[in-house]
């Protein structure tokens, strides 16, 4: 069954060949892949990409005068470019290559934090954020005696955003917040967001780890002044993912890991630094996985993302509904603006349980706090049982899932 949205007819059935994995059966079963924000499943041009790789033109990259060398550091520059192009920075040395986007916060806490944070100034974060953008945050807190804020949220999931100015003081340093939540699926209002803080010359950091596979993101028209993401979640291999940066905050932040490719020149008296993005990139890059991060940019480019993002919108539509009309289970994290996840609880039966029966029946879903411990203990609970849609899943699949919770509830009800 197509999605169709104004005409257009997504056919999922037709993606899911990128996508070989698909194919594989769990416990003899066919699989229904809804750990999606956890990490995304990998179209067969990215698995090609690494097979060429390895096999045609490995080298390390930069210092070799090498046919293989120079073939891979070109392939490496060249998803520099293509992921300046993909999010629209201005320039390609805007963008750093991390091991994900919980490698690209800590960059910041690093260096941006050590060198403008200091004794009593304020950092501002959300109640739905990832484990990833608190704890570099509180670790900073603790060394600089720094104070870190903390912008509310309702009972369905969205952000207090009249108590953000509240929150604001001539002391606030930073603002980092999640651009989409993993455990509620609540979409932030975050240009809003960067707007007031702009008003105050507040930088802001956007964690972009839900949100990259799902829509466009252009960082100035946003205008963010960080934006982390990580490659796995996006159709790439994990150990891979970028900190886009504004120009002139790289240039005023010290290096953050000290090696070979990040300096200029070296003596055991004076070191200098390369110029950005390099200053960052201490020691060999994980050549490979860029290079097959620059093929799943490749394959996101050639696809109809907004027919996607309205097929996987459809698919969130339809799992809410199908989920609500299931005695006993309750939805978490029902905002008005959300993406393709979808957290429940069912009364009377464990999450993990349920989790478990599912996965037996080849339905792959995700249990627990979803790192954000925070977020749980607001809404008191323990954790929830979350599925998470991308455009290859299907309605089919949703109606397996709903038949498995009713099943669950039947089996497992206490
Ligand atoms: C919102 C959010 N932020 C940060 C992260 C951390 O990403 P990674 O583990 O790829 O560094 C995740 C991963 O689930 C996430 O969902």
């Amino acid at each position: 069954m197509g999605t169709e949205i104004n005409q257009v007819v997504f056919d999922a059935e037709n993606i899911r060949k990128d996508f070989p994995i698909l194919n594989e059966k769990a416990y003899g079963k066919p699989l229904a892949y809804f750990d999606n924000a956890a990490t995304s499943q990998k179209p067969q041009v990215v698995i090609d990409c690494l097979k060429d790789y390895y096999s045609h033109y490995n080298a390390n990259i930069h210092r070799g005068v090498h046919f293989l060398s120079q073939k891979a550091s070109q392939a490496f520059d060249d998803v520099r470019i293509k992921v300046q192009q993909f999010i629209n920075a201005s320039s390609e040395r805007e963008i750093i290559f991390t091991r994900g986007t919980t490698e690209s916060i800590n960059l910041v806490s690093a260096t941006f934090g050590r060198k403008f944070i200091g004794t009593g100034d304020e950092i501002i974060i959300t109640a739905m954020e990832h484990h990833s953008n608190i704890v570099p945050w509180q670790m900073l807190c603790e060394e600089k005696q720094a104070i870190l804020k903390v912008i509310p949220m309702t009972d369905s999931g969205e952000l207090c955003m009249d108590q953000l100015e509240g929150l604001i003081t001539e002391k606030t340093k930073l603002i980092s917040v999640v651009h989409t939540s993993n455990s509620l699926g609540t979409i932030n209002p975050v240009k809003e967001i960067i707007r007031i803080a702009h008003q105050n010359s507040i930088p802001v950091l956007i964690d972009a780890a839900q949100a990259i596979a799902h829509e466009h993101l252009d960082v100035q028209e946003l205008d963010c002044d960080f934006l982390a993401f990580s490659g796995h979640k996006m159709f790439g291999p994990t150990g891979v993912g970028c900190l886009y940066g504004k120009l002139e905050l790289l240039e005023k932040m010290p290096p953050y890991q000290g090696g070979g490719e990040m300096i200029h020149s070296v003596s055991f008296e004076k070191t200098t630094y390369n110029e950005v993005p390099f200053k960052f990139e201490a020691g060999t890059p994980n050549i490979a996985d860029v290079i097959a991060l620059g093929a799943a940019i490749d394959y996101l480019n050639l696809l109809d993302r907004t027919a996607a993002s309205a097929h996987e919108s459809a698919l969130m539509q339809y799992a809410s509904e199908k989920l609500t009309a299931i005695e006993h289970v309750k939805l978490i994290g029902t905002a008005s603006h959300k993406t393709s996840v979808v957290s429940f609880i069912i009364d009377g039966v464990n999450a993990l349980d349920a989790g478990m029966y599912l996965d037996t029946m080849g339905i792959a879903v995700r249990t627990g706090h979803h790192c954000t411990e925070p977020v749980m203990n607001r809404l008191g609970i323990p954790g929830t049982i979350r599925a998470s849609f991308m455009f290859y899943n299907t309605f089919e699949e949703i109606d397996r899932l709903a038949e498995g919770v009713k099943k669950a509830i039947g089996l497992l009800r206490r």
